[in-house]
């Protein structure tokens, strides 16, 4: 599967894979105020934005691959991978099936567990919902007022705006498929304690799909993590404090850059 990517910039190579059910343009301004000083690649998800969706069984492990043969067409033997919530998922799949690929690890807003047995059975109801409707009305519904935080949806319409246009934006098809991948994936923490790279663990105070205690046991597990708690932002802490984000990352991969 050959994914659309964006690629901006130069220097040290930094990944960032985005969260369901947006696309890589919900890295507008990481890829504004990183790509001065970092190479910074955002591919789309197989299914979202301009990348095709294919015809495999939903896994989050062929979003793995598909990132690691985007690296491989680029010619870039390592990079720092970064993924927010479902992107997250993602680059936990790819430390597992690619670890020569990964010379750092931002973790924002995810968590390695998999699905209990309740979050399974909802993913699943969500999914018959979008093939049968053929739309992602059944997404802004329920999933799009707890993408952000309270304080983003009281104070950054804006902000809040732009992420309604983007869940609108998704193909229903795309979305189902990503839905069963994500009910289907496995438990992380194992593939996180073998990850000896530096790792930053992200996490929006606000966030109530992937909570500070989903970040805290992800830090428990990585041998070489560090953890950031980003105030007054939700689910989304890479759009809703951009700059808070944007540093963090910043010191992170100038740290690498340095030291690896
Ligand atoms: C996401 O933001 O990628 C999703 O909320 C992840 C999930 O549904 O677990």
């Amino acid at each position: 599967m050959q994914l659309y990517a964006r690629d901006v910039g130069e220097g040290t190579p930094l990944v960032l894979l985005h969260a369901f059910p947006l696309s890589s343009s919900m890295w507008l301004t990481q890829r504004e105020q990183l790509a001065p000083r970092f190479r910074v690649i955002t591919p789309d998800l197989r299914g979202f934005g301009g990348s095709v969706l294919g015809g495999d069984e939903p896994s989050i492990e062929a979003m793995a691959d598909d990132v690691a043969n985007l690296l491989r067409q680029k010619g870039i033997a390592k990079a720092v991978i970064g993924g927010l919530s479902m992107g997250g998922y993602v680059a936990m799949a790819l430390c597992r099936r690619h670890p020569e690929r990964v010379r750092g690890l931002i973790l924002a807003d995810t968590k390695a567990t998999a699905d209990p047995d309740e979050a399974r059975a909802n993913r699943l109801r969500i999914a018959e919902r979008l093939s049968a409707e053929n739309t992602v009305a059944v997404l802004a519904e329920e999933l799009l007022p707890k993408l952000v935080g309270p304080t983003t949806l009281r104070q950054r319409a804006l902000i809040y705006g732009r992420v309604r246009g983007l869940v609108q934006a998704t193909p229903a098809k795309a979305a189902a498929w990503a839905q069963r991948a994500m009910a289907a994936r496995p438990d992380s923490l194992a593939t996180l304690r073998e990850t000896k790279v530096p790792a930053l663990v992200i996490v929006g105070a606000e966030d109530t799909i992937a909570t500070e205690a989903d970040a805290t046991a992800m830090v428990e597990a990585l041998p070489n993590a560090e953890l950031l708690v980003i105030p007054r932002a939700g689910h989304l802490s890479s759009l809703e404090q951009p700059d808070l984000f944007n540093q963090a990352v910043t010191e992170f991969v100038n740290a690498i850059a340095r030291t690896t």
